[in-house]
């Protein structure tokens, strides 16, 4: 039996060692599902940091964290329980992000230790600089909130931020560093001139929003997705909802195969999800969810006829679009996403 195997778990858990993981580059494997910890500005951290704790009682290893979701302190003391329980360090895998407003060449590494001091951790196996762009909103901010120096991505700055993240890989402090929130031009970009890639790639992913052509391009350069919203973030905040927006969950083909497989909608969400190679990240402070959604990962896979009915529900639907991270007036928030492969100025 593993160490892993003989670890304190409930009896309704998932061994640890039956969830699948996707290697990175450097051989590192990353376990195919994560725990979200963003609490959508409404779930309160300490309720967050309960679920964090008693997640991996029933089996969760990853952890997907960020400094902005301001509970890293909270998720940080389940951390410390966690490991006391008698959970490896090496058995665990934390990621966090650097925020918007630290891109700046001193504020990387001081960003990366505050968290690495909230999360009561020596390292961080990913850090992901969160948005391509330097501009920030206050925590519960509305739709029209805008940093007041806002700027475009411009490529030079994001190097230098780039190379603050290298040199925390170099120190010791993240196993791995990655980007969240790019487009296949700006990708372009940093894999012409990062002296270590991108290890993993961050980005909305759900069945009304596949994102083929980003998906696509990130597989072939080596670079593992990671799907946020994976369930199309059914609590998101209201900063983040349109009258447009598509429900994944309502979806009658998805809800079809739910009744048929005797789950939620969410849980077909992330079957689909895994089956077509996407890390996914579904957050959920319920238990009952929660662990659904970690059996999801090792129970019997959805049909070819439930891949493809699902392939077909693309609504090419956007949840989270970024308006508050725009620079200038009268700007549509499809400027942040490069759609005619070049890069807004
Ligand atoms: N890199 C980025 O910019 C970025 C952006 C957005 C999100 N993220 C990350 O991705 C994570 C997940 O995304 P998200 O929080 O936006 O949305 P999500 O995971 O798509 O949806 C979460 C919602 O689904 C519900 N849910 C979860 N499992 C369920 C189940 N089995 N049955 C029914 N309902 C279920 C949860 O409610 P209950 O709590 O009631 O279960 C919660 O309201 C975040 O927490 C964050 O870590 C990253």
């Amino acid at each position: 039996m593993s160490r892993e195997r003989s670890n304190p778990r409930v009896s309704d858990g998932v061994p640890p060692d039956l969830v699948p993981g996707r290697l990175l580059a450097t051989g590192a494997r990353i376990p195919v599902i994560g725990l979200g910890t963003f609490g959508s500005d409404s779930v309160p951290h300490e309720k967050v940091a309960e679920a964090v704790l008693e997640a991996a009682r029933v089996g969760y290893r990853h952890f997907d964290c960020a400094s902005v979701y301001g509970n890293e302190a909270h998720v940080g003391r389940s951390f410390r329980a966690i490991l006391r329980s008698g959970v490896r360090r090496e058995d665990l895998w934390v990621t966090s992000k650097l925020w918007n407003d630290k891109h700046g060449e001193k504020d990387v590494a001081a960003s990366c230790e505050r968290s690495l001091r909230d999360l009561r951790l020596d390292y961080l196996d990913l850090y992901l600089v969160h948005w391509p762009f330097p501009n920030f909103h206050p925590p519960g901010c509305d739709v029209t909130s805008r940093s007041p120096d806002a700027k475009p991505y411009v490529h030079e700055s994001y190097m230098k931020t780039w190379r603050q993240m290298e040199r925390l890989v170099e120190r010791g402090l993240v196993r791995h560093i990655g980007s969240s929130n790019m487009t296949v031009p700006k990708l372009d970009l940093l894999l012409r001139d990062a002296v270590i890639r991108p290890a993993a790639n961050e980005m909305e992913l759900h069945p009304h929003f596949q994102q083929e052509e980003l998906l696509r391009y990130v597989v072939d350069h080596g670079i593992v997705p990671i799907g946020y919203s994976p369930i199309g973030s059914p609590g998101r905040p209201e900063r983040d909802r349109t009258p447009e927006d598509t429900v994944d969950t309502e979806d009658p083909a998805i809800v079809a195969i739910a009744e048929r497989l005797g789950v939620h909608p969410a849980v077909v969400c992330l079957k689909w999800g895994l089956q077509r190679g996407h890390v996914v990240i579904p957050f959920s402070v319920r238990r009952r969810n929660y662990l659904a959604n970690l059996r999801a990962a090792v129970t019997d896979p959805l049909t070819d006829a439930d891949m493809k009915a699902i392939a077909g529900t693309e609504r090419g639907c956007r949840l989270i679009k970024g308006q508050v991270f725009l620079w200038r007036d009268g700007q549509s928030w499809r400027d942040l996403w490069d759609e005619d492969g070049r890069i807004a100025g």
